[in-house]
């Protein structure tokens, strides 16, 4: 446990506790027990593949400190501002109920905590157990402002399989030898791609096979004969991995979170914003073992421009033998970078628990029923160079509509009733139907328009999102909604029929996530029950999808009590200023206009 966390209350009654402040006097009960930590983010330096920068860092260290709760706890983590830029934190797939003021996506949640100040978040867990991770949701800082949550079961309960022996956190991530503000700067001034990593990285370690690594490796030691539990996060910025151990098949028990029905494999993929909590037992010959990464590149066969970096940590056996000269590489196991089929038959085997102690909660009708395009496009202006020299820049969509951060947040703007920020009619259907998939698109289904679009949802309704990808630089995208999990009842390859597609659905035992990735070219179906009241973010996890647009927000509306409500914000939030609004890394700023009429003196 590191130093940033500086205590908890409530030691004698772990798994429950509701506070209560009585004349000063701080109180215990059953549900769970209360932590604090002190995030500091700072510049450091740090030396991979042979050279050295500064990154932002929470307390030093990338990836960053690992979060231990039990379910039912609730953390405060203040966030001090030591760098040069404002920042927020997220804490990815914690519902926050009630408490969207907590969430952390800047301008839809809250305004930047500025450089010298500081922000607590109160971090609720409530139905979550497994494994999720925090991570900056400004900009790109997330590439280096990232670490993991280990949510361990409340006392007196246990792992839905056996206990293993040990269990390690493994965060996959990028590495970018240049400055990353300053070449995202320059990609969305040029319209051009954003930068490409130059290695991945396993616990903050490249790994062997990349140069001036291998001395720092990261090395997991194991005993013979035990079993361990893996948690691995991909906080990746652009890609979705694919994972293997040489010698050795896992056994996937959890996802985002909530348990799943075993799928034993040797290998997996998981997309950014994705958690997965796997077994392995160590019953091979003691020896060294890679534990391999490498980027699924789920675009067309003939584009290669990807990071192929073969990211490695070393499964060491303790004891008294001869290591090979070097580790055994999984290279019958690992899919090769472009094994879209092997990316499918893992993710199709995805199933709930489904039990007594876990059960699901499917819900058999949508009162809400949206059918939403997610597409990369162009935008052009004549004013602009552009990628061609014809004025125009890669964009991304929903439903045809590019997100435009607002000045102030959408969450203030809805609490206060400030007209002007954002309109609350993002459509449930895009703007025309056309052959999604097919080849010949015409023009305009690359042309998107921009807008601050949310849609807005009454309390415990039922919402059906059907995700329809397209041909348009076809990708997989990892769709992730803020506030809530949703069951993926259906996916496919094509267009989504809607006579003879909705009778595949599994309304018994789907998936329960929070990010979901949306095949290339295909399609992918999901429900939820809108019970949580208050601003959620819902946006592709790549970072450069984000940043073109690929976002919007739902509102979910008070239910008819006070504990269906909204809380009240607390008594300090960031202040929104101008010129952090004009910061904000976006392909697309809302005008001057705007800006002014909000921050006029
Ligand atoms: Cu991992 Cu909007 O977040
Ligand atoms: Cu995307």
């Amino acid at each position: 446990m590191g130093l940033e966390k500086i205590g908890h209350l409530c030691p004698g009654f772990l798994g429950a506790g509701l506070l209560f402040f009585i004349g000063g006097m701080t109180l215990c009960m059953a549900q769970g027990n209360i932590h604090y930590y002190e995030f500091v983010l700072k510049e450091s330096n740090f030396t991979r593949l042979c050279s050295t920068k500064s990154i932002l860092t929470v307390n030093g260290s990338f990836p960053g400190p690992v979060i231990r709760v039990h379910k039912g706890d609730t953390v405060f983590v203040n966030v001090h501002n030591h760098g040069y830029y404002g920042a927020t934190i997220h804490w990815h797939g914690v519902k926050q109920p009630r408490n969207p003021w907590s969430d952390g996506p800047e301008f839809i949640t809250q305004c930047p905590i500025e450089p010298g100040t500081n922000f607590t978040y109160e971090v609720t867990f409530t139905t979550e157990e497994g494994t999720l991770w925090w991570h900056a949701h400004s900009e790109w800082t997330r590439a280096t402002v990232h670490g993991a949550i280990v949510v361990l079961p409340a006392a007196g309960t246990v792992y839905p399989f056996p206990k293993p022996d040990e269990e390690e956190v493994i965060v996959l991530a990028c590495w970018y030898k240049r400055d990353l503000r300053q070449m995202v700067e320059q990609a969305i001034a040029t319209g051009d791609d954003t930068p490409r990593s130059d290695a991945y990285t396993f616990n903050g370690q490249p790994g062997d096979l990349c140069p001036c690594s291998n001395e720092t490796s990261y090395r997991m030691l194991v005993d013979y004969g035990k079993a361990y539990l893996l948690r691995i996060v991909n906080a990746g910025m652009n890609a979705p991995f694919f994972f293997s151990i040489a010698n050795h098949t896992i056994t996937l028990v959890g996802l985002d979170a909530a348990y799943v029905k075993p799928v034993t494999s040797t290998y997996l993929v998981i997309s950014p914003g994705q958690t997965m909590d796997v077994l392995v037992t160590a019953n091979q010959t003691p020896s060294h073992y890679y534990m391999a990464a490498r980027q699924y590149s789920s675009t067309e066969p003939d584009i290669l421009f990807f990071d192929h970096v073969n990211a490695t940590a070393i499964l060491q056996y303790r004891g008294n033998y001869t290591p090979p000269s070097s580790p055994f590489f999984p290279s019958s196991t690992l899919p090769s970078y472009k094994d879209f089929i092997a990316a499918a038959n893992f993710t199709t085997r995805f199933r709930s628990l489904a039990s007594l102690e876990h059960p699901t909660n499917v819900p058999q009708n949508a009162t809400t029923r949206m059918f939403i395009v997610v597409s990369m496009g162009l935008v052009s202006n004549s004013s602009w160079n552009g990628i061609n020299g014809d004025g125009s820049k890669l964009a991304s969509s929903m439903n045809n509509i590019s997100w435009v951060n607002p000045p102030i947040d959408v969450l203030m703007a809805y609490y206060r009733n400030i007209s002007g920020i954002y309109e609350a009619d993002f459509p449930n259907d895009p703007p025309s139907s056309y052959n999604y998939t097919g080849q010949d698109l015409s023009i305009d289904t690359l042309l998107p328009m921009k807008g601050t679009k949310v849609k807005v949802l009454e309390y415990n309704e039922t919402v059906e999102i059907v995700f329809q990808g397209t041909n348009v630089l076809a990708e997989v995208h990892p769709m992730h909604l803020h506030g809530h999990s949703f069951y993926v009842i259906g996916t496919g390859i094509g267009n989504f029929d809607e006579e003879t597609d909705p009778k595949g659905y599994n309304l018994v035992d789907p998936p329960l996530v929070n990010t979901l990735a949306v095949p290339q070219e295909g399609w992918a179906t999901v429900r939820f029950m809108a019970n949580n009241p208050g601003v959620w973010f819902m946006h592709c996890h790549y970072d450069r999808h984000l940043t073109w647009g690929m976002d919007f927000a739902f509102i979910v509306k008070n239910g008819d009590t006070s504990s269906r409500s909204m809380r009240h914000p607390p008594a300090y939030m960031p202040p929104c200023t101008a010129s952090a609004a004009d910061h904000s890394l976006r392909l697309f700023d809302f005008s001057d206009e705007k800006l002014n009429t909000f921050f006029r003196t």
